[in-house]
């Protein structure tokens, strides 16, 4: 981790705390553009977010470098360091239990995380998935809807449970294939999307207004939260 403990919210760059600010930790494995949708949100004027901490599987993860260009503290757990895939889940729950989120924001995460960190923020953890679920699950969405001739495809932003690209969905966006499309640009299509719903759905989740009944995830007006 930076050398900085992880004590408050910090206003990106600035190391400025906001009390009052939710907190959003995020896991990244790549390249980070969810991660910077996420970033840019949060360092608008009264977004009442913050990202407090950038979490990577694997060093090299540009995700990491657009973490420290704002400001935020940053920390890799390798499974190569672990012994088994519970010793990693169990260190990378600590890791993130201890920056105290409001939600944690899967943005291009590449690894399984099994029950013992799900279960440690019960439906306070959101994934990306490039394709409309429960269509096309699994690391090769988007190739996968390509090669079988898909006409629609899209994204799904949805709570993380116990199984892969699962839980209740709260966001869908629809994106047509074109013809000529290959994998790149289809998915920096379905990017464009993602970029625009992680952050809305990060902010109804941090703000404790989403409410789970079984496979449904629903959004509660301002009024009922309240
Ligand atoms: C996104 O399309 C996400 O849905 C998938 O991996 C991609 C990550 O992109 N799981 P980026 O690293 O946020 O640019």
């Amino acid at each position: 981790m930076a050398a900085s403990a992880v004590a408050g919210n910090q206003l990106p760059g600035t190391g400025e705390t906001v009390a009052d600010d939710k907190r959003v930790v995020v896991l990244v494995s790549g390249h980070g553009s969810n991660l910077q949708a996420l970033l840019d949100a949060a360092a608008e004027p009264g977004s009442g977010m913050a990202v407090v901490l950038v979490g990577a599987d694997r060093p090299g993860a540009h995700g990491l470098e657009r973490a420290r260009r704002a400001g935020v503290d940053t920390a890799v757990v390798r499974p190569a360091d672990h012994p088994d895939r519970r010793s990693f889940d169990l260190a990378l729950r600590d890791l993130v239990a201890a920056a105290r989120p409001d939600v944690v924001c899967l943005a291009g995460f590449m690894r399984i995380l099994g029950p013992s960190f799900v279960r440690a923020f019960p439906d306070r953890i959101l994934n990306t998935h490039p394709s409309l679920l429960p269509a096309f699950r699994g690391a090769h969405a988007v190739g996968e809807a390509l090669d079988y001739g898909v006409k629609l495809t899209g994204c799904t932003v949805h709570l993380v449970d116990e199984e892969v690209d699962h839980g209740p969905v709260l966001f869908q966006a629809a994106v047509p294939v074109e013809p000529g499309d290959d994998e790149d640009r289809l998915h920096e299509r379905i990017k464009a999307e993602e970029h625009r719903l992680l952050p809305l759905a990060v902010r109804l989740v941090a703000e404790g207004r989403v409410r789970v009944e079984g496979r449904r995830a629903r959004v509660l007006t301002e009024e009922v939260s309240r």
